[in-house]
C-alpha cells in the first residue's frame, strides 16, 4: 500500500518514549521528517539521535512542556521554520494525574485541564494555518479508554478527554473542507513507563506484586496481553496517509478488546 508519506513534516508529541516515541518511528520508517517534544532535553536528543539512526529520516527534537502555550506556539514556529511547512500532528502527551472522583485536587484539575483538554486545542489552532497552506492535513488525538468507559482512579482522563473529544469531532466538521482530517485513537493498556507506573500503583495500593498486578491486567484483556506501542503506531500511521483519505471525526480503539462499550 503506498502510504504518500515521504518527505511529508509531522509534529509529535511526548516523543522520547512511549507511545509518542512509537508514532515517530513509525512515521520516521515512511520517510516522513518529524519534530518530537518533551520536557526532558537530554533523553529527547537522545531519542532523536536513536530514531534518526534507526529510520534514516531527519528528526528534529525541541524540548518544551504541552501544558504551557507559550511551548506550544514555540513549537509549531519552530518546526515550521526548520523543515519549511507541517503536514501531520499527533497529539500526545504525558497523562493526566491519577486521581478519583471524589479526592481530586483543585491542582489536579487544573494540570489535568492544561496538559489533556487545552493542549489538544491550542496544538491544533497553531498548526491550522500552516495545514491550510500545504493544501490539507492530518490531526490525530492520542486519548484513552476513557472516552468510553470509566477508568478507575483515573477521573481526570475521563473528565478532560470527552472535552477533547467534542472538540475534535466538531473541529473535524469545520475543517474537512481544506482537506485537513481530524481523528482520535483510544489506547487500551500498551506497555509504556506510564503503563508500568499505574500497574506498580495497583500493586501497592491492593497489596499484590507488581507480576501479580500485570497478570491481572492481561487476564482482563480479550486478546490475553497487554499491547505493544508499534501496535498504536501503525494505527497511527495509517491515519496519517494518502490510504485514510475517507476517515475524518472517528475515534478507533488499540485495546485488545478491552473497552466494553458497543460503539
Ligand atoms: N500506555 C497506555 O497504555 C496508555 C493508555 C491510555 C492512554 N494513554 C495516554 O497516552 C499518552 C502517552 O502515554 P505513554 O504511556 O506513552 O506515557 P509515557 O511512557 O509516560 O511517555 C510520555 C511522554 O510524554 C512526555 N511528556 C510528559 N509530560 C509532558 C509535558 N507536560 N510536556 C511535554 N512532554 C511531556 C514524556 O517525556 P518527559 O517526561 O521528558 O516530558 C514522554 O516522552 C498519555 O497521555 C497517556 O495518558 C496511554
Amino acid at each position: 500500500m503506498e502510504l504518500g508519506l515521504r518527505g511529508k513534516v509531522a509534529i509529535v508529541g511526548g516523543g522520547s518514549r512511549g507511545l509518542g516515541r512509537a508514532c515517530a518511528v513509525g512515521l520516521a520508517n515512511e520517510g516522513t521528517r518529524v519534530a518530537i517534544c518533551s520536557r526532558n532535553p537530554e533523553a529527547l536528543q537522545q531519542a532523536a539521535r536513536e530514531i534518526s539512526q534507526e529510520t534514516g529520516s531527519e528528526v528534529l527534537p525541541i524540548a518544551g512542556d504541552l501544558s504551557s502555550y507559550d511551548d506550544i506556539k514555540s513549537l509549531v514556529a519552530q518546526t515550521v521554520d526548520h523543515f519549511g511547512g507541517l503536514d501531520i500532528l499527533v497529539n500526545n502527551s504525558g497523562g493526566p494525574p491519577a486521581a478519583s472522583a471524589q479526592d481530586a485536587t483543585e491542582e489536579q484539575w487544573e494540570q489535568a485541564i492544561q496538559l489533556s483538554l487545552l493542549f489538544f486545542a491550542r496544538m491544533s489552532r497553531e498548526a491550522l494555518p500552516h495545514m491550510r497552506r500545504s493544501g490539507g492535513g492530518r490531526i490525530i488525538n492520542i486519548f484513552a479508554s476513557s472516552v468510553k468507559q470509566p477508568i478507575e482512579n483515573l477521573m481526570l482522563s475521563a473528565a478532560t478527554r470527552l472535552g477533547a473529544l467534542g472538540f475534535a469531532k466538531t473541529l473535524a466538521d469545520e475543517v474537512a473542507k481544506d482537506g485537513i482530517l481530524v481523528n482520535n485513537v483510544a489506547p487500551g493498556y500498551l506497555e509504556t513507563e506510564r503503563m508500568m507506573e499505574l500497574v506498580e500503583g495497583r500493586a501497592r495500593s491492593t497489596g499484590i506484586t507488581h507480576e501479580q498486578a500485570l497478570t491481572d491486567l492481561n487476564n482482563m484483556i480479550p486478546i490475553g496481553r497487554i499491547g505493544r506501542p508499534e501496535e498504536l503506531a501503525n494505527l497511527v500511521v495509517f491515519l496519517a496517509s494518502d490510504a485514510a483519505s475517507y476517515i475524518t471525526g472517528s475515534t478507533i480503539q488499540v485495546d485488545g478488546g478491552v473497552i466494553r462499550s458497543m460503539l
